[in-house]
């Protein structure tokens, strides 16, 4: 049997590495598919060197678009490599276009597809990540969880719970095998910035693709930046818009190129806050430990605030809770880690999944 992973855009490639790694253990014959969404070396090649994921059996080269272009161009280029190959089942992760168009062509295909990062719900239909994680959800035919809520999401929905896997969380797999290298003192000599400092990402579409959404973010954040030095690891999505709206190097703010996996978590872990609307990252610091503000009006992810570090903030709250985040430290309400996110996701997905390639599901 053959397994085929569709893999797209920077999160895809952190927690597919896990996935891939546990699969070849089990010696099950697989190939990544990189559908080229995120094309820059820095959005991409620098994760297949830090993760250790082999080259992609195919890169679609589909780049950039509108929601429609870009979907469109990976629909009709997944369709013709996943006939082409032929697999027995392909594997899709989060909440990403390529995840969308994957799961799409291989339903009309007849092709069986795992959902990895299966259930996540922010609830807000605005979001394209939302939309993408409704419909995929719909379509796949296993469905693993990273968190308990996420799977009554899915059940309450109807999906049959033959279909469900709690499986824990593979983003945080590859953060434990990462962390061991991470080490801050390189990246902030490097990047010349103060050993007490705060970490800033930003690309969520509400934030950054207007004028006015830019400028009142940009504005707090400058705040922020009064109270202690800001990096911000520029996403290219707002790097033209930010600038404009005034988040550009100066004396408390460093705007950089995105960073590579190991140096971005290296810095994430000796940062004194870190405020951000990454999905992922709200994960990595509910695990490391670190304060986190996330500038959105929901999460999908509301482990983070039960079990985690993480607080909902809007951009005018931003700075007082930038100083009270700086005074009280990393607080964690529940006391404990999100059940299962122990570094052994990948294992228990790929046990799995050898074990329904070994049943009656393989294609005729
Ligand atoms: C995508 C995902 C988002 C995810 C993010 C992770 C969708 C709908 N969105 O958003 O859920 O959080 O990836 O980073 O799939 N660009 C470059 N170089 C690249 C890639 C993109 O310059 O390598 C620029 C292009 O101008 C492009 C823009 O970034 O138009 C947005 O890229 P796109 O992949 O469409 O969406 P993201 O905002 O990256
Ligand atoms: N990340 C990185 N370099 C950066 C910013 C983020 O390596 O400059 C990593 C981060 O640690 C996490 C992943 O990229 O593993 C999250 O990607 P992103 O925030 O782009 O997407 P989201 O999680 O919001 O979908």
């Amino acid at each position: 049997p053959l397994v085929l992973h569709v893999l797209g855009a920077r999160p895809n490639f952190v927690k597919a590495a896990p996935v891939v790694r546990a699969l070849d253990e089990l010696g099950v014959r697989q190939g990544i598919i990189h559908t080229g969404q995120h094309y820059d070396a820095l959005m991409s090649d620098v994760f297949f060197a830090d993760l250790g994921l082999p080259d992609p059996v195919a890169n679609l080269g589909v780049g950039s678009g509108t929601h429609a272009k870009q979907t469109a161009a990976l629909l009709v280029g997944l369709e013709d490599v996943v006939t082409e190959q032929d697999p027995d089942l392909v594997v899709v992760y989060g909440d990403v276009n390529s995840t969308l168009a994957a799961i799409l062509v291989c339903a009309k295909l007849g092709v069986r597809t795992a959902h990895v990062e299966a259930g996540l719900r922010s609830f807000d239909r605005g979001m394209p990540e939302e939309v993408n994680r409704v419909v995929t959800d719909a379509l796949a035919d296993l469905l693993f969880a990273t968190s308990p809520e996420a799977l009554a999401y899915l059940a309450n929905e109807g999906v049959p719970a033959a279909k469900l896997h709690l499986v824990g969380n593979p983003m945080i797999d590859s953060l434990y095998a990462a962390l061991p290298s991470l080490d801050p003192a390189p990246v902030v000599e490097r990047l010349a910035i103060p050993a007490r400092y705060a970490v800033a990402t930003l690309h969520r579409p509400a934030n950054v693709d207007t004028p006015q959404a830019a400028k009142e973010l940009v504005d707090a954040v400058l705040e922020v930046s009064r109270q202690i030095p800001v990096v911000v690891p520029i996403h290219p999505r707002g790097k033209i818009r930010l600038a404009e709206a005034g988040l550009v190097d100066g004396e408390t703010v460093k705007v950089v190129d995105p960073l590579g996996y190991v140096d971005f978590l290296s810095l994430v872990r000796g940062a004194a806050l870190v405020v951000t609307d990454s999905g992922g990252v709200q994960e990595e610091t509910t695990v490391l430990g670190v304060p986190c503000l996330t500038v959105r009006p929901n999460t999908e992810r509301p482990i983070t605030i039960t079990h985690g570090t993480n607080r909902l903030v809007t951009p005018a709250l931003l700075p007082a809770a930038a100083e009270k985040a700086l005074a009280d430290g990393a607080v964690t309400p529940a006391g404990e880690l999100p059940v299962l996110w122990d570094g052994a996701a990948g294992p228990r997905i790929a046990k799995v999944i050898s074990a329904w390639l070994k049943g009656d599901n393989l294609a005729p």
